[in-house]
Protein backbone atom coordinates (compact mmCIF):
# COMPACT_ATOMS: atom_id res chain seq x y z
CA UNK A 1 0.00 0.00 0.00
CA UNK A 2 1.34 3.45 -0.82
CA UNK A 3 2.50 5.49 2.13
CA UNK A 4 1.51 8.43 0.59
CA UNK A 5 -1.47 8.96 -2.27
CA UNK A 6 -0.66 11.39 -4.82
CA UNK A 7 -3.27 11.96 -6.86
CA UNK A 8 -2.79 13.58 -10.60
CA UNK A 9 0.16 13.17 -12.82
CA UNK A 10 3.50 15.35 -14.04
CA UNK A 11 1.27 16.84 -17.68
CA UNK A 12 -1.23 18.04 -14.82
CA UNK A 13 -1.79 21.45 -13.16
CA UNK A 14 -2.19 20.09 -9.82
CA UNK A 15 -1.27 17.57 -7.54
CA UNK A 16 -3.00 16.13 -4.70
CA UNK A 17 -1.14 14.84 -2.10
CA UNK A 18 -3.25 12.59 0.68
CA UNK A 19 -0.45 12.89 3.59
CA UNK A 20 -0.02 11.96 7.26
CA UNK A 21 1.16 8.97 6.85
CA UNK A 22 5.43 7.70 6.91
CA UNK A 23 7.14 7.03 3.92
CA UNK A 24 8.48 3.86 3.56
CA UNK A 25 10.16 2.49 0.63
CA UNK A 26 13.22 1.60 -1.78
CA UNK A 27 13.90 3.26 -4.85
CA UNK A 28 16.65 4.04 -7.54
CA UNK A 29 17.28 7.42 -7.95
CA UNK A 30 17.15 8.74 -11.74
CA UNK A 31 20.24 10.47 -13.49
CA UNK A 32 21.20 14.04 -12.70
CA UNK A 33 19.19 16.99 -14.59
CA UNK A 34 21.74 19.17 -14.54
CA UNK A 35 24.61 16.64 -16.05
CA UNK A 36 21.83 15.34 -18.51
CA UNK A 37 21.56 18.96 -19.88
CA UNK A 38 25.40 20.18 -20.96
CA UNK A 39 25.91 16.85 -21.82
CA UNK A 40 23.09 16.64 -24.49
CA UNK A 41 24.41 20.22 -25.41
CA UNK A 42 28.42 18.48 -25.64
CA UNK A 43 26.98 15.77 -28.01
CA UNK A 44 26.98 18.45 -30.77
CA UNK A 45 30.27 18.84 -30.86
CA UNK A 46 30.87 14.92 -31.95
CA UNK A 47 30.85 14.02 -35.23
CA UNK A 48 29.87 10.18 -34.30
CA UNK A 49 26.71 9.26 -32.50
CA UNK A 50 26.16 9.45 -28.98
CA UNK A 51 24.32 7.33 -26.23
CA UNK A 52 23.72 9.03 -23.39
CA UNK A 53 22.20 7.03 -20.86
CA UNK A 54 20.15 7.36 -17.17
CA UNK A 55 18.47 10.82 -18.61
CA UNK A 56 15.59 11.85 -16.75
CA UNK A 57 12.43 12.01 -18.45
CA UNK A 58 11.54 15.74 -17.70
CA UNK A 59 10.21 18.54 -19.67
CA UNK A 60 14.11 20.28 -19.29
CA UNK A 61 15.35 16.76 -21.38
CA UNK A 62 13.02 17.09 -24.24
CA UNK A 63 13.79 20.99 -24.44
CA UNK A 64 17.32 19.72 -25.35
CA UNK A 65 16.08 17.62 -27.78
CA UNK A 66 13.83 19.73 -29.25
CA UNK A 67 16.80 22.61 -29.50
CA UNK A 68 19.17 19.51 -31.22
CA UNK A 69 16.68 18.41 -33.35
CA UNK A 70 16.19 21.90 -34.81
CA UNK A 71 19.71 22.29 -35.28
CA UNK A 72 19.54 18.89 -37.37
CA UNK A 73 20.55 16.41 -35.07
CA UNK A 74 19.02 12.96 -35.23
CA UNK A 75 17.58 12.43 -31.57
CA UNK A 76 16.00 8.96 -30.55
CA UNK A 77 15.08 8.47 -27.28
CA UNK A 78 14.34 4.83 -25.81
CA UNK A 79 13.33 4.74 -22.14
CA UNK A 80 16.36 6.48 -20.34
CA UNK A 81 18.61 6.34 -23.12
CA UNK A 82 19.32 9.35 -26.11
CA UNK A 83 21.15 8.87 -28.76
CA UNK A 84 22.08 11.86 -30.72
CA UNK A 85 23.44 11.62 -33.84
CA UNK A 86 24.91 14.14 -35.76
CA UNK A 87 23.28 14.68 -39.67
CA UNK A 88 22.72 17.88 -41.70
CA UNK A 89 23.95 20.52 -38.94
CA UNK A 90 23.36 23.90 -40.84
CA UNK A 91 21.87 25.98 -38.70
CA UNK A 92 23.44 27.31 -35.72
CA UNK A 93 20.28 29.49 -34.33
CA UNK A 94 17.62 28.76 -31.44
CA UNK A 95 14.29 30.06 -31.70
CA UNK A 96 13.09 32.62 -28.97
CA UNK A 97 10.05 29.99 -27.79
CA UNK A 98 13.14 27.10 -27.12
CA UNK A 99 15.56 29.33 -25.65
CA UNK A 100 12.36 30.28 -23.14
CA UNK A 101 11.57 27.09 -21.72
CA UNK A 102 14.65 26.55 -20.14
CA UNK A 103 17.14 28.92 -18.62
CA UNK A 104 19.81 26.17 -18.78
CA UNK A 105 19.36 26.63 -22.37
CA UNK A 106 22.46 29.21 -22.34
CA UNK A 107 24.94 25.80 -22.00
CA UNK A 108 24.27 25.32 -25.85
CA UNK A 109 26.07 28.88 -26.83
CA UNK A 110 29.77 27.48 -25.96
CA UNK A 111 29.11 24.38 -28.02
CA UNK A 112 27.34 25.74 -31.20
CA UNK A 113 29.69 28.82 -31.30
CA UNK A 114 32.52 26.02 -31.10
CA UNK A 115 30.90 23.76 -33.97
CA UNK A 116 29.23 26.68 -35.87
CA UNK A 117 31.99 29.06 -35.29
CA UNK A 118 28.76 31.44 -35.04
CA UNK A 119 25.74 31.29 -32.62
CA UNK A 120 22.49 33.42 -33.09
CA UNK A 121 20.37 32.80 -29.80
CA UNK A 122 17.92 35.29 -27.18
CA UNK A 123 19.01 36.13 -23.73
CA UNK A 124 17.34 33.34 -21.61
CA UNK A 125 16.02 35.58 -19.43
CA UNK A 126 14.89 35.49 -15.76
CA UNK A 127 13.61 32.49 -13.84
CA UNK A 128 11.60 32.04 -10.57
CA UNK A 129 15.40 32.37 -8.49
CA UNK A 130 15.20 35.89 -9.45
CA UNK A 131 17.83 37.91 -11.96
CA UNK A 132 20.52 35.10 -13.64
CA UNK A 133 22.76 36.35 -15.56
CA UNK A 134 25.26 35.39 -18.19
CA UNK A 135 28.11 37.93 -17.60
CA UNK A 136 30.65 35.40 -16.66
CA UNK A 137 29.68 33.10 -19.48
CA UNK A 138 30.28 36.22 -22.40
CA UNK A 139 33.37 37.35 -20.66
CA UNK A 140 34.86 33.78 -20.86
CA UNK A 141 33.30 33.18 -24.19
CA UNK A 142 34.91 36.56 -25.44
CA UNK A 143 38.34 35.64 -24.23
CA UNK A 144 38.55 32.68 -25.85
CA UNK A 145 37.74 34.36 -29.27
CA UNK A 146 33.98 34.88 -29.89
CA UNK A 147 32.78 37.98 -30.86
CA UNK A 148 29.45 38.90 -29.30
CA UNK A 149 27.11 41.10 -29.75
CA UNK A 150 24.17 42.05 -27.87
CA UNK A 151 21.20 43.17 -29.49
CA UNK A 152 17.58 43.64 -27.93
CA UNK A 153 17.80 40.19 -25.61
CA UNK A 154 19.97 38.61 -28.87
CA UNK A 155 23.13 37.13 -28.87
CA UNK A 156 24.90 37.76 -32.05
CA UNK A 157 28.18 35.89 -31.92
CA UNK A 158 30.86 35.18 -34.29
CA UNK A 159 34.67 33.42 -33.99
CA UNK A 160 36.61 36.02 -35.61
CA UNK A 161 39.57 33.22 -36.41
CA UNK A 162 39.33 30.37 -34.46
CA UNK A 163 38.83 29.84 -31.04
CA UNK A 164 41.78 29.89 -28.87
CA UNK A 165 43.01 28.89 -25.61
CA UNK A 166 42.98 31.78 -23.05
CA UNK A 167 43.67 31.89 -18.88
CA UNK A 168 40.37 32.58 -17.90
CA UNK A 169 39.66 33.72 -14.16
CA UNK A 170 35.85 33.52 -12.83
CA UNK A 171 35.11 36.01 -10.33
CA UNK A 172 32.03 33.36 -8.85
CA UNK A 173 32.82 29.70 -9.62
CA UNK A 174 29.21 29.58 -12.05
CA UNK A 175 28.11 26.15 -12.74
CA UNK A 176 27.05 27.56 -16.12
CA UNK A 177 29.85 29.25 -17.04
CA UNK A 178 32.27 26.91 -16.45
CA UNK A 179 30.53 24.62 -18.65
CA UNK A 180 29.86 26.63 -20.76
CA UNK A 181 33.93 27.43 -21.22
CA UNK A 182 34.78 22.91 -21.28
CA UNK A 183 32.59 23.30 -24.61
CA UNK A 184 34.27 25.82 -26.17
CA UNK A 185 37.58 25.09 -25.38
CA UNK A 186 37.71 21.62 -26.01
CA UNK A 187 38.07 22.01 -29.44
CA UNK A 188 39.88 25.45 -29.31
CA UNK A 189 43.31 25.96 -30.13
CA UNK A 190 45.60 25.96 -27.46
CA UNK A 191 45.66 25.58 -23.45
CA UNK A 192 43.37 27.26 -21.44
CA UNK A 193 43.02 27.27 -18.09
CA UNK A 194 40.27 28.23 -15.86
CA UNK A 195 40.94 29.31 -12.40
CA UNK A 196 38.05 29.49 -9.90
CA UNK A 197 36.09 26.69 -11.68
CA UNK A 198 33.03 25.19 -10.54
CA UNK A 199 33.56 22.00 -8.83
CA UNK A 200 30.06 20.53 -8.87
CA UNK A 201 29.68 16.55 -9.92
CA UNK A 202 27.65 18.28 -12.85
CA UNK A 203 30.59 19.78 -14.31
CA UNK A 204 33.11 16.68 -13.62
CA UNK A 205 30.45 14.07 -15.41
CA UNK A 206 30.74 16.63 -18.16
CA UNK A 207 34.40 17.17 -18.50
CA UNK A 208 33.80 12.83 -17.79
CA UNK A 209 31.73 12.95 -20.99
CA UNK A 210 33.68 15.06 -23.12
CA UNK A 211 36.85 12.88 -22.60
CA UNK A 212 35.39 9.82 -23.63
CA UNK A 213 34.77 11.72 -27.09
CA UNK A 214 38.92 12.48 -26.97
CA UNK A 215 38.99 15.66 -25.29
CA UNK A 216 42.01 16.27 -22.90
CA UNK A 217 40.28 18.16 -19.90
CA UNK A 218 42.26 17.84 -16.75
CA UNK A 219 41.80 18.74 -13.35
CA UNK A 220 37.70 18.86 -13.03
CA UNK A 221 36.56 18.84 -9.66
CA UNK A 222 39.03 21.12 -8.61
CA UNK A 223 39.42 25.01 -8.66
CA UNK A 224 41.62 24.69 -11.66
CA UNK A 225 40.57 23.23 -14.62
CA UNK A 226 43.03 22.82 -18.00
CA UNK A 227 42.13 22.17 -21.21
CA UNK A 228 43.94 21.42 -24.32
CA UNK A 229 41.97 22.06 -27.08
CA UNK A 230 41.75 18.13 -30.07
CA UNK A 231 41.09 18.72 -33.76
CA UNK A 232 37.54 16.88 -33.29
CA UNK A 233 35.34 14.49 -30.76
CA UNK A 234 34.07 11.33 -31.74
CA UNK A 235 31.24 9.93 -30.11
CA UNK A 236 30.63 7.72 -26.86
CA UNK A 237 28.17 6.01 -24.70
CA UNK A 238 27.99 7.33 -21.41
CA UNK A 239 25.64 6.94 -18.42
CA UNK A 240 24.98 10.53 -16.56
CA UNK A 241 25.61 10.48 -12.44
CA UNK A 242 22.55 10.17 -9.93
CA UNK A 243 20.15 13.54 -9.42
CA UNK A 244 21.80 14.29 -5.59
CA UNK A 245 19.37 17.13 -5.40
CA UNK A 246 16.51 14.30 -6.24
CA UNK A 247 17.82 12.04 -3.78
CA UNK A 248 18.15 15.09 -0.89
CA UNK A 249 14.24 15.71 -1.30
CA UNK A 250 13.65 12.38 -0.94
CA UNK A 251 15.43 12.51 2.25
CA UNK A 252 13.51 15.60 3.34
CA UNK A 253 10.20 13.49 2.31
CA UNK A 254 10.99 11.07 4.98
CA UNK A 255 12.13 13.35 7.48
CA UNK A 256 9.46 14.96 7.11
CA UNK A 257 6.89 11.85 7.52
CA UNK A 258 8.77 9.73 10.11
CA UNK A 259 9.32 7.06 7.43
CA UNK A 260 12.38 5.05 6.37
CA UNK A 261 13.38 5.26 2.65
CA UNK A 262 15.90 3.55 0.90
CA UNK A 263 17.70 5.16 -1.79
CA UNK A 264 19.68 3.11 -4.58
CA UNK A 265 21.85 4.48 -6.94
CA UNK A 266 23.31 7.40 -4.84
CA UNK A 267 27.18 8.41 -4.66
CA UNK A 268 28.07 8.94 -1.23
CA UNK A 269 30.80 11.62 -2.26
CA UNK A 270 28.06 13.36 -3.66
CA UNK A 271 25.41 13.08 -0.79
CA UNK A 272 28.49 14.22 1.87
CA UNK A 273 27.30 17.66 1.71
CA UNK A 274 23.84 17.24 2.82
CA UNK A 275 23.85 14.32 5.50
CA UNK A 276 25.45 16.11 8.23
CA UNK A 277 22.09 18.07 7.81
CA UNK A 278 19.99 15.49 8.31
CA UNK A 279 21.65 14.09 10.93
CA UNK A 280 21.63 17.15 13.18
CA UNK A 281 17.80 17.12 12.24
CA UNK A 282 17.58 13.86 13.97
CA UNK A 283 17.89 11.23 10.92
CA UNK A 284 19.83 8.29 10.85
CA UNK A 285 21.66 8.39 7.50
CA UNK A 286 23.18 5.13 6.52
CA UNK A 287 25.41 5.04 3.21
CA UNK A 288 26.67 1.47 2.33
CA UNK A 289 28.21 1.34 -1.31
CA UNK A 290 25.62 3.04 -3.38
CA UNK A 291 22.86 2.64 -1.29
CA UNK A 292 21.64 5.54 1.61
CA UNK A 293 18.82 4.46 3.78
CA UNK A 294 17.51 7.48 5.81
CA UNK A 295 15.06 7.18 8.69
CA UNK A 296 13.76 9.33 11.48
CA UNK A 297 12.39 8.16 14.96
CA UNK A 298 11.14 10.81 17.59
CA UNK A 299 10.99 14.87 17.20
CA UNK A 300 12.36 16.08 14.31
CA UNK A 301 15.20 18.88 15.78
CA UNK A 302 15.92 22.40 14.18
CA UNK A 303 18.83 22.83 11.95
CA UNK A 304 21.34 25.65 13.44
CA UNK A 305 22.56 27.25 10.46
CA UNK A 306 22.41 26.15 6.71
CA UNK A 307 24.55 28.02 4.48
CA UNK A 308 24.22 27.32 0.87
CA UNK A 309 27.93 27.25 -0.97
CA UNK A 310 29.10 26.04 -4.04
CA UNK A 311 30.33 22.50 -4.07
CA UNK A 312 31.08 20.57 -1.75
CA UNK A 313 29.18 23.06 0.38
CA UNK A 314 25.51 22.61 0.95
CA UNK A 315 23.75 23.05 -2.23
CA UNK A 316 21.08 25.54 -2.67
CA UNK A 317 19.12 23.28 -4.85
CA UNK A 318 18.50 21.37 -1.66
CA UNK A 319 17.59 24.49 0.52
CA UNK A 320 13.73 24.39 -0.01
CA UNK A 321 12.68 20.86 0.64
CA UNK A 322 15.23 20.75 3.99
CA UNK A 323 13.24 24.04 5.22
CA UNK A 324 10.01 22.36 4.38
CA UNK A 325 11.29 19.72 6.83
CA UNK A 326 12.58 21.92 9.30
CA UNK A 327 9.29 23.60 9.46
CA UNK A 328 7.46 20.98 11.76
CA UNK A 329 10.82 20.85 13.56
CA UNK A 330 10.93 21.53 17.41
CA UNK A 331 12.51 25.12 17.67
CA UNK A 332 13.91 26.99 15.56
CA UNK A 333 16.27 27.07 11.94
CA UNK A 334 18.36 29.51 10.18
CA UNK A 335 19.02 29.31 6.84
CA UNK A 336 21.48 31.93 4.28
CA UNK A 337 21.23 31.53 0.87
CA UNK A 338 24.67 32.43 -0.52
CA UNK A 339 24.08 31.71 -4.18
CA UNK A 340 20.67 32.97 -5.46
CA UNK A 341 19.05 36.33 -4.55
CA UNK A 342 15.40 35.28 -4.55
CA UNK A 343 15.01 31.73 -3.61
CA UNK A 344 12.85 32.18 -0.83
CA UNK A 345 9.88 31.97 -2.73
CA UNK A 346 8.68 28.67 -1.84
CA UNK A 347 8.20 30.04 2.00
CA UNK A 348 5.34 32.45 1.97
CA UNK A 349 3.75 28.94 -0.02
CA UNK A 350 5.37 26.61 3.20
CA UNK A 351 3.81 29.89 5.37
CA UNK A 352 0.37 29.69 3.91
CA UNK A 353 0.33 25.92 5.03
CA UNK A 354 1.06 27.47 8.48
CA UNK A 355 4.86 27.28 8.84
CA UNK A 356 6.25 30.19 10.57
CA UNK A 357 8.88 31.73 8.45
CA UNK A 358 10.60 35.23 8.51
CA UNK A 359 13.03 35.90 5.92
CA UNK A 360 15.21 38.93 5.35
CA UNK A 361 17.28 39.35 2.36
CA UNK A 362 20.04 36.02 2.18
CA UNK A 363 18.41 35.11 5.89
CA UNK A 364 15.57 32.81 6.39
CA UNK A 365 14.26 32.22 10.59
CA UNK A 366 12.09 28.85 10.74
C1 LIG B 1 23.30 25.58 -11.92
C2 LIG B 1 22.18 24.58 -11.74
C3 LIG B 1 21.22 25.03 -10.67
C4 LIG B 1 21.98 25.32 -9.38
C5 LIG B 1 23.13 26.27 -9.64
C6 LIG B 1 24.02 26.48 -8.43
C7 LIG B 1 21.96 23.66 -13.98
C8 LIG B 1 21.10 23.50 -15.17
N1 LIG B 1 21.48 24.46 -13.01
O1 LIG B 1 22.69 26.80 -12.36
O2 LIG B 1 20.26 24.00 -10.44
O3 LIG B 1 21.09 25.91 -8.45
O4 LIG B 1 23.98 25.76 -10.69
O5 LIG B 1 24.54 25.28 -7.97
O6 LIG B 1 23.02 23.06 -13.86
N2 LIG B 1 26.10 34.29 -11.98
C9 LIG B 1 26.46 35.53 -12.42
N3 LIG B 1 26.86 35.67 -13.72
C10 LIG B 1 26.94 34.61 -14.56
C11 LIG B 1 26.57 33.33 -14.10
C12 LIG B 1 26.14 33.19 -12.79
O7 LIG B 1 26.41 36.52 -11.68
O8 LIG B 1 27.32 34.79 -15.72
C13 LIG B 1 25.62 34.13 -10.58
C14 LIG B 1 24.15 33.69 -10.53
O9 LIG B 1 23.28 34.79 -10.63
C15 LIG B 1 24.07 33.02 -9.18
C16 LIG B 1 25.47 32.38 -9.06
O10 LIG B 1 26.32 33.06 -9.98
O11 LIG B 1 23.91 33.99 -8.18
C17 LIG B 1 25.50 30.89 -9.33
O12 LIG B 1 25.04 30.64 -10.63
P1 LIG B 1 25.55 29.40 -11.50
O13 LIG B 1 26.53 28.57 -10.71
O14 LIG B 1 25.97 29.91 -12.81
O15 LIG B 1 24.20 28.56 -11.64
P2 LIG B 1 23.60 27.96 -12.97
O16 LIG B 1 24.67 27.37 -13.79
O17 LIG B 1 22.68 28.95 -13.58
Amino acid sequence: MPCVLLRGCMQMSRLIVDGGIPLCGELKVQGSKNSALPVLAAAILCNAPCTIHNCPALSDTDASCRILSYLGYGVERHGASITVTPRDFKRYDIPEDLMREMRSSIVFLGAISAKAGRAHISFPGGCELGPRPIDLHLAALRQLGLAIEEDHGWLNCRVINRLTGANIALSFPSVGATENILLAAVTAQGETMIVNAAREPEVVDLAVFLNECGAKIIGAGESVIRVTGVKELHGCEHAVIPDRIVAATYMAAAGITAGEVKLNGVSAMHMSPVIPVFEEAGCTVLMDGGSLVIRRHGLLRPVKNVRTMPYPGFPTDAQAPVMAMSTIAAGTSVFVENIFENRYKHAAELIRLGAKIKTEGRVAVV
